[in-house]
């Protein structure tokens, strides 16, 4: 069990209708770097999920009514507190989910941002006045909350992902019901203690942190009273959650799956180009769902632009995300080491070249060597699929036209990067590529001011920015007569 400045933040029971409800039964979550318990959480149950989902009910007449103000100050206290805590926050989240410290504080920061951000937004949700059609009517539009929201939140992100979903969700007047992976709750309880600190009235945020996935999932896409479902996660499980969804009508999003090339044109910066692609493929050890999945290079600079990597990738350090400087830590768990092995046997046996890596990592069973391939091509599963993992796999192409049309030969759609100095082809490569996000000369582009969804099969709906609040409302249009006799 780690130890905290603030022991209080560390909560193993889950959290519904503002109290602490422990279970008969626990999880023991590990930590990834080195297999020691961490901590038992109590393994949380369909029937707490159906009282979670009915506190979240009662609360939601008086939370929806409060003012945008009220409501706005209670989220700006929320932040507060996190950012008053971003050590203890980051150190628990290293424990149980295994990414650098450094990576964790970072996410902490990121995710308080959601909450700084929806704190303001909820003061500035507007209806419209339409022109009117006759001289006696008046016509308008109201926003209104949707509703409670039942929410599944994934462990590559144990905290951003929940904020990303819960602050837009209570700005907006909302209630919700949370189930985190059950291999990292402690980051979403810490989250709660915070929540009731700042204020938060009982019932309005739920957590079920349990390990019947299927029970507490079939709660939050079924249960009547939840009027609004949202997810991240793979593809295979949205669309299994979202045929769920379908016998209640639920409003729903989806932040699922991606398949993102990282195109580098012989115009550029290669040094640039190499050290974000680096970046963007091996942050949180690969996985995340925008993390680089296919890199091409076109050809005439794939001998120069691999040996960059090649040069970047060694310089990666790998270690328990505790030790200074990480680059690397563990992966979540067995089977993403499998993945990685099976991946990197399928694309050797079709031809590709390993140049690094490609063996599980001396410190242990869950640390995996940073990976890179070359002579890649469209038959690899690594590239028709999501790898998820510390994989660098280097195709070449010749012409813009050919690689537009191998970046969007993808049913994913989710996020994109190109490096060129042609501010023509910028436009012409950022306007043709099929995703949600395209990442131009950079591979960082994560901020809550700023949509985050998927096209295709990654995703219905925006998270962050302003569109990330307009899927907690509803509009209403109000018709109203007799006003000119
Ligand atoms: C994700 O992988 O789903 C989140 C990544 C981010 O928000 O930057």
């Amino acid at each position: 069990m780690p130890t905290l400045k603030d022991q209080g933040l560390i909560c193993c029971d889950n959290f519904i209708d503002g109290n602490w409800v422990s279970s008969t039964q626990s999880i023991r979550i590990t930590s990834p770097a080195t297999g020691g318990t961490v901590a038992e959480v109590a393994d949380g149950t369909r029937e707490q999920a159906e009282l979670g989902v009915e506190a979240a009910h009662r609360s939601f007449p008086n939370w929806s009514r409060t003012s945008a103000k009220e409501r706005s100050s209670v989220l700006r206290r929320w932040h507060d507190l996190i950012l008053d805590n971003v050590e203890d926050l980051a150190a628990l989240m290293t424990w149980e989910q295994g990414k650098p410290i450094a990576e964790s504080l970072t996410e902490i920061k990121y995710g308080a941002g959601f909450i700084e951000y929806y704190a303001e937004e909820a003061k500035r949700v507007f209806g419209a006045t339409i022109p009117t059609i006759a001289p006696e009517r008046r016509l308008q539009t109201y926003k209104q909350a949707v509703g409670v929201v039942g929410a599944i939140t994934p462990w590559n992100f144990p905290n951003a992902m929940i904020t990303r979903k819960a602050a837009p969700a209570l700005a907006a007047g909302c209630t919700i019901v949370i189930k985190p992976d059950p291999a990292t709750p402690l980051s979403a309880l810490a989250l709660c203690e915070l929540a009731h600190r700042a204020g938060l009235p009982s019932g309005v945020l739920n957590v079920v942190a349990g390990s019947d996935s299927q029970g507490i999932g079939e709660v939050l896409t079924q249960h009547p009273k939840i009027a609004k479902f949202t997810f991240t996660g793979s593809t295979a499980i949205g669309k299994l959650l979202m045929k769920q969804c379908a016998s209640t009508v639920k409003k729903i999003s989806l932040e699922l799956g991606g398949n993102a090339p990282f195109i580098v044109f012989e115009d550029a910066d290669l040094e640039e180009a190499a050290s974000h692609c680096i970046a963007t493929k091996f942050r949180n050890c690969g996985q995340t769902c925008v993390c680089t999945n296919r890199i091409y290079v076109q050809e005439s600079i794939e001998e120069a632009f691999t040996q960059k990597l090649r040069e970047g990738i060694r310089s990666l350090k790998v270690a328990d995300g505790f030790t200074a400087d990480t680059d690397i830590g563990p992966m979540i768990n067995e089977q993403a080491i499998a993945k990685m092995e099976q991946l990197i046997t399928d694309a050797v046996a079709k031809g590709a070249e390993l140049v690094l890596g490609g063996a599980r990592h001396e410190l242990g069973s869950l640390f995996f060597q940073p990976t890179l391939l070359r002579s890649v091509d469209d038959t690899m599963d690594l590239v028709t699929g999501e790898i998820f993992g510390p994989i660098a796999a280097v195709q070449t192409f010749t012409s813009e036209n050919e690689v537009i049309d191998k970046a969007n030969a993808t049913d994913y759609g989710l996020a994109a990067y190109f490096f060129s100095r042609d501010v023509g082809r910028v436009m012409r490569v950022a306007e043709a590529l099929e995703c949600g996000i395209v990442c131009s000369n950079s591979g960082v582009f994560s901020t809550e001011v700023a949509p985050f969804g998927g096209w295709k099969q990654s995703g219905i709906g925006s998270e962050g920015g302003t569109e990330g609040i307009a899927d907690f409302l509803e509009t209403k249009f109000h018709s109203m007569g007799g006003i000119d006799r």
